[in-house]
């Protein structure tokens, strides 16, 4: 049995191994080498502890993800007895298991509309791929073979696979030394309430964005346009709530005209927003696909989900003996990963851990908005536990910091020494709490990130940067 306290790590061989062999998501190569990681150890309910005993409250639930909380043993315990009983099976062609046969029903249960079907895979990238791929078998399927275009949106972000970086379209995330897949994705303007046009109301800025994806459908041709993706409220993209209407209108516009509607719910799923799923209960629209991860298993296991509706099953299995669905995962459906699933749900449903990101979510909205008078703090938003803040230098203007400022970063260290993990991310710092969070750690939350980015405004004065 493994002891559980810190000590039995060797904090600096740890921290060497670390900075000399493993490559890590999204390094930066320059203060990597420098710095290294903040290597964790241990996770219990929201904190966790790194491998020399300090304790954080973890105010991002790992990415987005840890949403019931760290430490759950009834999830560790359904993990080690499926292991035990079945490890794996394929599920190619005809083959499955019970948990995945289980979990797939739940999801049907769950999901909105007649989203009543489900292909597994091991991450978000993989589900997004997976629904790009199902588009263009659907739209061949029904006689629309020349249906390839994906339209998305700029700040989107939906994985990182060769396709889902194509798909996506963050600033920053397109290196001139990747490549990218060519003439496949084009990208509208992101909703961007914020950073919209001067002057211009949230009604006319949701006209702007409609009559754009109004435009482009014309422009490329709707018997061209496979579907539309894009996540109800961008996430790492800017923590962006669209404006009023938006998503419902374009909706309307991508069942007008045989485009499929694919909501990146990687994020928004399993009650980040205080719902199982926002896009219909948080933001009222249908999608045809919808893609989760992250909250699904709680970051216990890697297990993504993309869930789709009985019309695109009625058109891909349809009678035809050459048909085949050539698109699949050898970790598809894996046993463990879907007994977690099944856990996980039951576990958020038994302690109504919606309504508990709800209530502690509506707190955390509204004490950060406190923070939104400080001289560097643009804007504050987002929904629920799914929040961040914009620092400018000039909030008439809007004008951001310099980059050589590395605010954001200056903010998070600072809270990290404090026993807070935020998110740094460009000019935003991104809160994520698990859902299981309560109203005395909101408040530590805030008054921690008030202190840091107090301090960070005095030095910046001092280095004459505002
Ligand atoms: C909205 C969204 N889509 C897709 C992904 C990709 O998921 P993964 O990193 O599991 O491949 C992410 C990951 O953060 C995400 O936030």
């Amino acid at each position: 049995m493994l002891q559980k306290t810190s000590n039995r790590f060797n904090a600096q061989d740890l921290w060497q191994k670390d900075h000399d062999h493993f490559l890590h998501p999204y390094t930066h190569f320059d203060s990597f080498k420098k710095e290294g990681s903040l290597v964790l150890a241990e996770g219990e309910g929201c904190y966790v502890t790194d491998v020399s005993g300090k304790r954080y409250f973890d105010g991002i639930a790992g990415m987005w993800c840890v949403n019931v909380g760290y430490g759950r043993r009834e999830i560790a315990e359904v993990m080690a007895e499926q292991a035990l009983t079945l490890c794996y099976t394929t599920t190619f062609v005809d083959v499955s298991n019970a948990p995945a046969a289980e979990l797939a029903s739940k999801l049907a249960e769950l999901a909105p509309g007649s989203l009543n079907h489900v292909a597994f895979a091991t991450s978000g990238s993989c589900a997004v791929d997976t629904a790009i791929r199902l588009a263009h078998y659907y739209q061949s399927r029904r006689g629309e073979p020349d249906r390839r275009f994906i339209i998305s949106r700029k700040n989107s972000y939906h994985g990182s696979t060769y396709l889902g970086m194509s798909v996506g379209r963050r600033d920053g995330d397109q290196s001139p030394h990747f490549r990218y897949v060519p003439d496949l994705v084009h990208h509208l303007s992101a909703p961007y309430p914020y950073r919209r046009p001067e002057g211009m109301s949230l009604e006319a800025f949701s006209d702007f964005l409609v009559e754009e994806f109004r435009a482009k459908i014309e422009e490329l041709g709707a018997e061209n346009i496979a579907a539309f993706i894009a996540e109800p409220a961008q996430a790492s993209g800017g923590v962006t709530i669209p404006p009023p209407r938006y998503l419902e209108r374009m909706r309307d516009l991508c069942t007008k005209n045989g485009i499929l509607f694919i909501a990146d719910e990687i994020v928004t799923a399993f009650g980040r927003l205080g719902h199982f799923f926002a896009s219909k209960d948080e933001f009222g629209i249908i999608p045809d696909i919808i893609v989760a991860a992250k909250g699904l298993t709680s970051g216990y296991i890697p297990l993504s989900a993309t869930i789709y509706s009985d019309e695109i099953h009625e058109v891909i299995s349809a009678p035809d003996p050459d048909a085949w669905f050539t698109h699949g995962y050898t970790y598809s459906g894996h046993p463990v990963a879907c007994a977690v699933g099944v856990k996980n749900i039951e576990i958020i449903e038994r302690e109504d851990l919606c309504a508990n990101a709800a209530k502690v979510g509506d707190y955390l909205e509204k004490r950060l908005a406190t923070l939104a008078d400080l001289p560097i703090v643009g804007d504050v938003r987002g929904r629920r536990l799914m929040m961040c803040l914009e620092y400018v230098k000039d909030k008439r203007t809007r004008e951001k910091l310099s980059d050589e400022v590395n605010i954001s970063k200056r903010i998070s260290n600072e809270c990290e020494a404090n026993g807070l993990l935020v998110r740094p991310l460009g000019h935003l710092d991104i809160l994520s709490p698990p859902l299981t969070m309560t109203m005395a750690e909101v408040d530590f939350i805030v008054e921690t990130l008030g202190k840091a980015i107090r301090k960070a405004t005095d030095e910046l004065s001092r280095e004459g940067a505002l």
